[in-house]
């Protein structure tokens, strides 16, 4: 373990307490890159980047970020290599087995977001747990998207809302933007303010595609497993440079 520089434990002085963001999400793309660029296998970039979400959200802990929401595992990756489907999994697994008492201890609110029905049933008892030993927690408010589709959450929310109407429960006037982000699988957790993306590729790939309507997008081409507290530090000085118009002048 590399020893933090003692400045970065606490918010950075260049950054106003009053203008942090929120809620961070992230796209934690790169860990592939990563290990080949070592001459390693990829799962193995997969294992260094947990190490990096840890510290990330410890890190939205020690400077004041309220809310973490962290893109795991897409409705797209599926189609990759089942080895590495099925290493994931299992990493998840593990990983969630391993750190709960911790998040416990820090007062870590965790919720998992997707179509969680779609995850191996070993998976899902420990995503369970972890929800439900959590869910009074009052800290840091931690989401993982698993198995997650922006498209997929849409409509799932569609189906939900036209039941409701079939049923006689609503009328389709009194469909709005309120009552659609209701069925979104982020209910309760307010829209992200920044998104970050590692690896240098400008896209969104299906993540939280209503609810990044006006977030403030930020590319690194740091790789996921190499950010740390230096390119957090980056990502919101830059955050905090921008003008947030949100359509107005
Ligand atoms: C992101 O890293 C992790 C997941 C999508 C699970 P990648 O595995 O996409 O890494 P690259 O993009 O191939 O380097
Ligand atoms: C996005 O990364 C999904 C996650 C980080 C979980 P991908 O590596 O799957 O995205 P693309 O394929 O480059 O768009
Ligand atoms: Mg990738």
């Amino acid at each position: 373990m590399s020893v933090e520089p003692v400045t970065l434990q606490k918010l950075p002085t260049d950054l106003s307490v009053n203008r942090l963001p929120k809620h961070v999400a992230v796209i934690m793309d790169g860990n592939g890159r990563w290990a080949k660029n070592q001459g390693k296998p990829r799962i193995i970039g997969h294992q260094k980047g947990v190490d990096a979400l840890k510290d990330l959200l410890r890190c939205c802990k020690d400077w004041g970020v309220p809310a973490l929401t962290a893109y795991a595992f897409s409705t797209e990756n599926w189609g990759r290599p089942s080895t590495e489907v099925q290493f994931l999994m299992t990493l998840f697994e593990r990983v969630l087995r391993r750190e709960l008492e911790e998040m416990k201890e820090e007062n870590v609110k965790i919720r998992f977001v997707g179509n969680l029905a779609g995850l191996p049933d070993s998976l899902r008892q420990e995503i369970d747990r972890s929800m439900e030993d959590t869910k009074n927690n009052l800290g840091i408010q931690f989401t993982v998207a698993t198995n997650y589709g922006g498209r997929q959450e849409i409509i799932q929310a569609c189906k939900a809302i036209a039941a409701q109407v079939k049923q006689g429960d609503i009328e389709p006037e009194q469909i709005n933007e309120e009552l659609f982000e209701q069925h979104l699988y982020t209910h309760g957790i307010p829209n992200p303010d920044l998104l970050i993306r590692t690896s240098g590729e400008m896209r969104i790939s299906n993540f939280l595609l209503w609810q990044m309507a006006y977030s403030e997008i930020y590319v690194t081409p740091t790789l996921w497993p190499d950010f740390d507290r230096v390119e957090f530090h980056k990502a919101l000085a830059t955050y905090q440079q921008r003008d947030r118009r949100f359509g107005k002048v």
